[in-house]
């Protein structure tokens, strides 16, 4: 068993409570518990409309993620670069409409981190597989850094790295959990982070899938 595994932990698992991972960034424990049934079913509904698909890097690399949108704006990569685009350019339909619950849930998760009137007009959906990861980044394609990130990770654990405002700044490893929701902005809106491959630890719920719902301000 290596290190990464480790850090799951086994029934101790924290259900609930907050975990600061900076002074405007916070891990809100199973917050997202009581809609995951809800959330699930809109992600199939959107994925039923916009189907997952694994986009290429502008650097030529095929994501190991695949992803889809919903909401006004939907984040997309290509060989031209990154950006958020009304349309879906697969089909060259608008994105599928943000449900409810999505809006929702980003709203009264960013007030308890401490922003509130948040309003989400971006909704990046991540599907992870054993072996997907996500490199270090920054959310920068936004017009609006003033909002934070709402991100809400179901299905199975991963461990997401949280860094500095460079690249090369250590990370902390958090471990997330199905139901756990991260906010981060204000000071801490541009910070690196990323995934580490995923083991696989198959999810009562969804197998060997992890599914990250992002929530941003883009336009
Ligand atoms: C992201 O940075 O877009 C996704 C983070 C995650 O999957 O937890
Ligand atoms: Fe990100």
């Amino acid at each position: 068993m290596g290190p990464t595994l480790d850090l799951f932990g086994g029934d101790d698992t924290p259900q609930a409570g907050r975990e600061s991972l900076g002074a405007q960034s916070v891990v809100l424990r199973g917050y997202a518990l009581p809609d995951a049934a809800a959330l699930l079913a809109g992600v199939q509904i959107v994925a039923a409309q916009a189907p997952f698909r694994n986009m290429v890097t502008p650097g030529g690399y095929t994501m190991s993620v695949a992803l889809t949108n919903c909401g006004r704006l939907g984040w997309t990569t290509d060989a031209q670069g990154y950006r958020y685009n009304r349309n879906d350019p697969l089909s060259g339909l608008p994105w599928p409409d943000m449900p409810a619950v999505f809006d929702d849930l980003a709203r009264r998760g960013a007030a308890e981190a401490g922003f509130p009137g948040f309003a989400p007009d971006a909704c990046l959906v991540n599907r992870y597989e054993p072996g997907s990861r996500l490199s270090l980044h920054q959310d920068k394609d936004e017009r609006d850094y003033g909002s934070p990130i709402v991100s809400v990770s179901l299905g199975m654990p991963a461990v997401f790295l949280f860094g500095g405002h460079e690249r090369a700044d250590k990370t902390q490893r958090v471990p997330l959990f199905h139901g756990d929701v991260v906010v981060w902005g204000g000071v801490d809106r541009l910070r690196f982070h990323g995934v580490l491959p995923l083991k696989d630890r198959p999810h009562p719920l969804l197998g060997s899938r992890r599914i990250n719902i992002t929530l941003r301000r883009a336009g």
